[in-house]
């Protein structure tokens, strides 16, 4: 009996699956190494190279630090990093005052990196949370909710100085309605038209960003950002939190975090020309470090079938700590 042929089995998928050769051939997907932007914690203080506990292989450094470590990722292929600062307690308060000082951290570390590697480029993410003493994104009303349009004039003063200071691409996390068109006009307003914005525009209230609340030191002292960041069960919202940043101007749409929001980041791929980043943060570059530690997953191949499934899914720009260690060990 051969059933095979009595069936007449005329497709035969695993003909192009024979060999590596022939799969290479055949494969749809590359993950854009160029697009790749490795996450930077920035402090203050000098020689500092602080490990972060929960996310290992990941440190905080200062702005001298910083500059030596963008000249090793600048070695193995990275061409773009995303700064986070992280000032000193004592100098926040309720209005992130310190977050637009043109001798902030970030200020200081994106003219020192670009001083040294003019070609690296540096995106800023621009956002309050680190730089408020309540930890919210935003700055507070009197009934303690984040008032939404006045933390859009503490936005674009910060946007404005970033770019002063040299920032390619500011990236607002924050969430608040209409912060691209306010950024874009303030930054245009003072001749920074060549500041690109990359939007967070779908960026969900998610228990993914535990380690980086850690890192950042940005937890909320009270509530949540649900009131602002978008609730998990939404997929419509996002397609439309989307469209609104393009029409407000935004250069880059991103999605937030990344592997249980492809089918978002599917779905966006769908609507805009615009080309299109993801997130893969923190919770889940924790998971991958914790499973592979114990043994229980190949954390090189893991991260190679997770990096391809964002590209797949339609990412152009894949935001991720692993990126200095793909390039490196993938060149
Ligand atoms: C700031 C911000 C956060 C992340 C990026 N920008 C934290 C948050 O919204 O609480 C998360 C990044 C990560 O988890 O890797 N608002």
């Amino acid at each position: 009996m051969n059933l095979a042929h009595r069936t007449r089995l005329v497709a035969r998928p695993r003909r192009l699956r024979a060999s590596a050769a022939l799969r290479a051939l055949v494969r749809e997907t590359h993950v854009n190494r160029e697009g790749l932007v490795q996450p930077l914690f920035v402090v203050e203080g000098s020689d500092v190279v602080q490990p972060i506990s929960s996310m290992p292989g990941v440190s905080r450094y200062s702005v001298d630090t910083v500059v030596r470590e963008c000249r090793e990722l600048a070695a193995v292929g990275v061409r773009a990093v995303l700064l986070f600062g992280i000032p000193d307690a004592s100098s926040k308060d309720p209005y992130a005052t310190i977050n637009s000082d043109p001798n902030g951290v970030v200020q200081r570390a994106a003219r020192a990196i670009k001083d040294a590697l003019p070609e690296l480029l540096v995106i800023a993410d621009l956002c309050n949370c680190e730089y408020t003493d309540h930890g919210h994104c935003g700055i507070l009303d009197a009934g303690g909710d984040v008032d939404n349009d006045r933390t859009l004039d503490v936005l674009a003063k910060t946007a404005i100085s970033y770019a002063r200071a040299g920032v390619d691409v500011v990236a607002p996390s924050d969430m608040m309605d209409g912060r691209v068109a306010a950024i874009r006009t303030a930054l245009d307003d003072e001749g920074y038209t060549k500041t690109a914005i990359m939007s967070y525009a779908a960026k969900y209230a998610s228990g993914f960003y535990g380690p980086f609340r850690e890192a950042a030191e940005s937890t909320p002292s009270f509530g949540d950002r649900r009131t602002y960041q978008m609730d998990p069960a939404n997929g419509r919202e996002a397609l439309k939190e989307v469209r609104l940043d393009v029409e407000e101007g935004a250069d880059i749409v991103m999605v937030k975090p990344a592997m249980a929001y492809l089918d978002v980041l599917a779905r966006v791929r769908e609507i805009t020309d615009l080309p299109l980043a993801v997130y893969h943060v923190s919770g889940e570059y924790a998971m991958i470090k914790a499973a592979a530690a114990n043994g229980w997953i190949d954390e090189e191949r893991i991260v190679d079938e997770t990096l391809t499934a964002m590209a797949r899914a339609g990412a152009d720009v894949i935001i991720t700590y692993f990126a200095k260690d793909y390039l490196a060990r993938t060149r």
